[in-house]
């Protein structure tokens, strides 16, 4: 029996575990990236270890979200960022220099290698044929510091491309297809791994936009095979010699099959607020649209904004429509700029913002109040805009041009033949940006402003824990619910007792003050509690507050990971209809943990105010009740090390 392209990659860097379904494995990790906003945390996490440089093969420290200063932090921050890389011997690609992702696709992604990023839309370099995973930082940390990733071995997905896109039709509109068809859940616990003759129609930029946004369907990751178009990309970026050929075995086995003809799909849209309420664009509207945004790691290549050069070129955008444009990284700018594809850009009235993550991430660029925003990016969670009665819909960049130019949601095949932008045969690099670490770290002398606080750790957990019910949220809550983004609250991301102000106020703005006063507590949550960003604040933050546990129906796999990781018991119901019998403010009791979290026993959940008990358990690996016991993995990678 062969093996699939998934299954190839982790036998290569398999360090413990066998590759079954379902049992936990540990990989090799040979690249891992970091972005600011996760960041700051994930350095003074590798800091705490005590490890002096990096072990990997390659590390890079990006600063693209929080790249507005207004005030002192983020620069405060950039200048911790960029000293710490100096020492620990990552490299820093300087604020200005792009998006985390678009950058490591152009300048470090290889093929067949492994990338852990503390980002949750790491995955775009599965493009480029990386099995490439996103995590939190302090994840992260752990494998800069030379250790393996823990993960449950997923299922392997064969997505399998049929036919040829047709025109209008791009890449975004097939990943909307597969969300539409897997929802946010339907990838967790699977890598979705395409395949199919369609795929070689596909550059590597259209295959990065879906594998970034495969991260919307829950997946551990999404991955391309290595192939011609992979070379032709990298022989473009002047790095051919990291190109190898990798593939599935012929008779290669995959847990599961999804098959798309390409030929069939029709611009698409994901309607407010959920990225898999998915609609053909001709069928939602007319729809006024007053913001256009295009850019974010899902769609800001070179060839997006060319193609959104070639659709605006010699037109106006419409007076009711505010148009922003953030290139992914300063190659694309760069190149726009020399071609004169820039000029075209603002003279239709685009406005370019700097490259970066910028309104993706709420930094800037919030729609009017309840103003409808089409936009590129791959999320569109109630808020998270900026704005929070905004309506928020996600498209393809031609759809997004063609909008910005109609004041209406319109589907690009009004406008006639589609433009025809080829991928470069040698794209402008000038790796200037990109900060390679000290010679010598021990010059180097890391620079902590007063944005940088000490690094909260909890304590071992206790044999019982009795809390009260802090909150009681529904399904599909996101981290963005959890730890609100955007341009208050992100620049404090190294401040820990300044964010958790913010713990869950879009939810229930009194929730703070009620987890302080009540000394920490526990959290009922319904299905698919955390999904979204890797934003490991939203658990850091909680277990700062005292959270102890969090009791849900089901969870988002990184999320449930960063839990676990700050010493925050994720648990789960037996019968999800207990989740109906508990109430804000009942005080729950948990006996006996050790025990049974080492039998891997059920747990008894006493609700003392009400006199009823209900059963729930923790489904965790041997590993990850270590990681609980010591109170998280920062603890229990000092103690393995000591
Ligand atoms: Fe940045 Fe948005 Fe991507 S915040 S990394 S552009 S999802």
């Amino acid at each position: 029996m062969g093996y699939n392209l998934t299954q190839k990659i982790i036998r290569s860097h398999l360090v413990s575990g066998t590759m079954q379904r379902g049992q936990e494995i540990a990989i090799r990790v040979d690249q891992t990236l970091t972005q600011d906003a996760t960041g700051t945390m994930a350095y003074l996490q590798f800091e705490a270890m005590g490890i002096p440089r990096v072990k990997t093969e390659l590390s890079v420290s990006y600063v693209d979200h929080n790249t507005l200063q207004t005030g002192f932090e983020n620069a405060d921050d950039h200048r911790f960022l960029q000293s710490t890389a100096a020492k620990f011997g990552v490299y820093f690609s300087r604020a200005g220099n792009g998006i985390c992702h678009q950058v490591h696709l152009e300048r470090f992604g290889i093929p067949g290698k492994t990338l852990l990023g503390s980002d949750s839309h790491t995955p775009t370099a599965g493009g480029l044929g990386m099995l490439a995973i996103g995590v939190g930082g302090l994840d992260v940390a752990v494998a800069m510091g030379g250790g393996p990733f823990h993960l449950i071995m997923p299922g392997v997905i064969n997505v399998r491309l049929h036919g040829r896109l047709a025109p209008w039709a791009t890449a975004k509109d097939v990943i909307l297809e597969v969300l539409r068809r897997l929802t946010v859940k339907g990838g967790v616990g699977k890598i979705l791994e395409y395949g199919g003759e369609g795929i070689k129609y596909l550059t590597v930029p259209e295959r990065a936009t879906i594998t970034n946004m495969g991260a919307e369907t829950g997946a551990t990751t999404s991955i391309f095979p290595s192939d011609e178009v992979t070379r032709a990309f990298l022989r473009a970026q002047g790095r051919e010699e990291v190109w190898v050929e990798l593939g599935p075995d012929p008779d290669a086995v995959y847990d599961e099959v999804l098959d798309i003809d390409l030929s069939t799909l029709e611009p698409l849209v994901a309607c407010p607020h959920s990225p898999d309420n998915v609609k053909p664009v001709r069928e939602v509207g007319p729809l006024a649209v007053d913001q256009v945004v295009i850019g974010s790691c899902t769609n800001s290549s070179y060839l997006d904004l060319m193609k959104v050069a070639a659709i605006l070129k010699g037109k106006t955008v419409h007076p009711n429509v505010s148009l922003v444009i953030a290139p992914g990284s300063r190659q694309v700018l760069t190149m726009l700029a020399q071609n004169g594809a820039l000029a075209d850009l603002v003279s239709a009235g685009a406005r370019i913002l700097e490259c970066a993550c910028g309104p993706c991430i709420g930094m800037g660029q919030a729609p009017p109040s309840g103003g409808v925003s089409v936009r590129t990016i791959n999320r569109n969670f109630k808020g998270r805009s900026g704005t929070a009665d905004a309506r928020v819909y996600l498209a393809s960049p031609e759809t997004a041009a063609a909008t910005a130019l109609t004041g209406r949601l319109t589907d690009p095949r009004e406008l006639g033949t589609p433009p025809v932008v080829a991928l470069p045969e040698k794209f402008h690099v000038d790796d200037r940006m990109i900060l390679p670490p000290a010679d010598n770290p021990d010059d180097v002398e890391i620079v902590r402003g007063p944005n940088i606080k000490p690094l909260p750790v909890a304590g071992p957990l206790p044999e019982s824990i009795e809390g009260r019910v802090l909150i009681k949220v529904g399904d599909n809550i996101t981290t963005d619910h959890i730890m609100p983004a955007g341009a208050r609250v992100l620049p404090l991301r190294s401040n820990i007792p300044a964010m958790s102000e913010y713990v869950f106020t879009a939810v229930d703005p009194s929730f703070p003050r009620r987890a302080r006063e009540a000394g920490g507590g526990i959290i009922v949550g319904g299905e698919n509690y955390g999904q979204g960003s890797s934003r490991e604040h939203a658990a850091l933050v909680p277990m700062y507050l005292g959270v102890k546990a969090v009791l849900a129906k089901s969870f988002a796999r990184i999320h449930r990971d960063n839990l676990i990781n700050f010493g925050i018991l994720p648990l789960t119901f037996i019968e999800p209809a207990d989740y109906d019998r508990l109430e804000r403010d009942d005080v729950l009791q948990i006996d006996g943990l050790h025990r049974a979290l080492r039998e891997g026993a059920e747990l008894e959940v006493k609700n003392v105010t009400r006199g009823f008990t209900i059963k729930a358990r923790a489904q965790l690996t041997p590993r990850q009740v270590e990681i609980i016991l010591a109170g998280g993995l920062l603890n229990y990678t000092r103690r393995a090390r000591a």
